[in-house]
């Protein structure tokens, strides 16, 4: 019941209804674990107050962009400055779970009626942060004739579709080192390899990440959730901050991406998200990847025998 409809059914009965508050009650925190993954149900800085200090590794996340998507639980058209207070907020409980040589991995784009917001961001985070690298998220390209990947398209005789987004990312010192050829590409000029010595044929990717999304027909394939990311972003964070077996942290969990990466690079993940329909998705999907590689693990290990 909505409080639109309360005073039509409170004129039926004798006893008067309170109507029902607009506003969701504050979600009591629960936590479970999958595998050797932590997922969380709550508000993200109340669950990372609750964390050790300096126990994570890697954080990817993207937060709510503030452009009026609709999710289930939480309200995308805050006031600005409130936005940027909160994720300044969200960006100093990551920065106390981090550790030293931790990275935090920034998605976040703005929109055509909001295009200062990440940048607005990005200069109050500068108080907690070195930006250590600026990675560009391309997710469509056009080469030539030639175009790759999918975009929102929009209608507008003032605007370019938004193709890209950006991953900022953030570290304590700005000098982390990082394992670039993890995430690198084979050399075009293969003389190259000789010429200037280098070990394999392999060279740093670069900063502009081409991630396509999985083309997909309706929004049910993408869990009915207006944001997500596809799996190659964080696993390719992950690859970058180039630790074995890393604690991997997405305060904004979602359906749970960032999870099923950490399962796929051999990470230990924590996921927290206000939504328990969306913490019940992620769940849902981490024990699908779970069954599924260990039906590949048995299939292969039947083959050898
Ligand atoms: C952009 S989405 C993340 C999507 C995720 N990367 C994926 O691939 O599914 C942001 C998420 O933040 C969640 N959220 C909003 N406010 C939150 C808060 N205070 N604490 C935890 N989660 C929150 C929303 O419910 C939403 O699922």
């Amino acid at each position: 019941m909505t409080q639109l409809d309360a005073p039509a059914l409170e004129s039926t009965l004798t006893h008067p209804v309170r109507p029902a508050r607009v506003a969701a009650p504050a979600p009591v925190m629960r936590r479970q674990s999958v595998g050797r993954h932590l997922l969380y149900r709550g508000d993200c800085v109340k669950v990372m107050n609750r964390l050790d200090a300096e126990s994570v590794d890697v954080v990817v996340t993207s937060p709510p962009y503030n452009i009026g998507l609709s999710y289930r639980s939480y309200d995308d058209r805050r006031a600005e400055e409130d936005y940027l207070d909160w994720m300044v907020s969200v960006a100093t409980a990551i920065r106390r779970v981090m550790r030293p040589d931790g990275s935090f991995f920034l998605n976040i784009t703005g929109s055509s009626a909001m295009p200062w917001l990440p940048f607005e961001l990005i200069v109050r985070l500068r108080s907690l942060f070195r930006l250590q690298n600026h990675i560009t998220w391309v997710k469509s390209i056009s080469i030539g004739d030639n175009s790759v990947g999918h975009f929102k398209p929009i209608r507008s005789e003032r605007f370019l579709h938004r193709n890209h987004e950006h991953i900022f990312h953030l570290t304590l010192d700005g000098a982390v080192p990082l394992k670039r050829l993890a995430v690198g590409v084979p050399f075009k000029d293969k003389s190259n390899i000789k010429r200037r010595q280098h070990a394999q044929d392999l060279r740093c990717r670069g900063d502009s990440w081409f991630i396509p999304y999985e083309t997909v027909h309706k929004r049910a394939q993408k869990f009915n959730h207006p944001g997500t990311f596809p799996i190659m972003l964080p696993r390719m964070c992950m690859r970058l901050h180039g630790l074995p077996s890393p604690v991997v942290l997405d305060p904004f969990m979602g359906t749970g991406t960032t999870l099923l990466a950490a399962e796929a690079e051999g990470a230990r993940g924590i996921g927290i998200d206000l939504d328990a329909s969306y913490v019940g998705i992620a769940r849902t999907r981490l024990l699908g990847a779970m069954r599924d590689a260990a039906d590949a693990a048995g299939t292969s290990s039947r083959r050898l025998r």
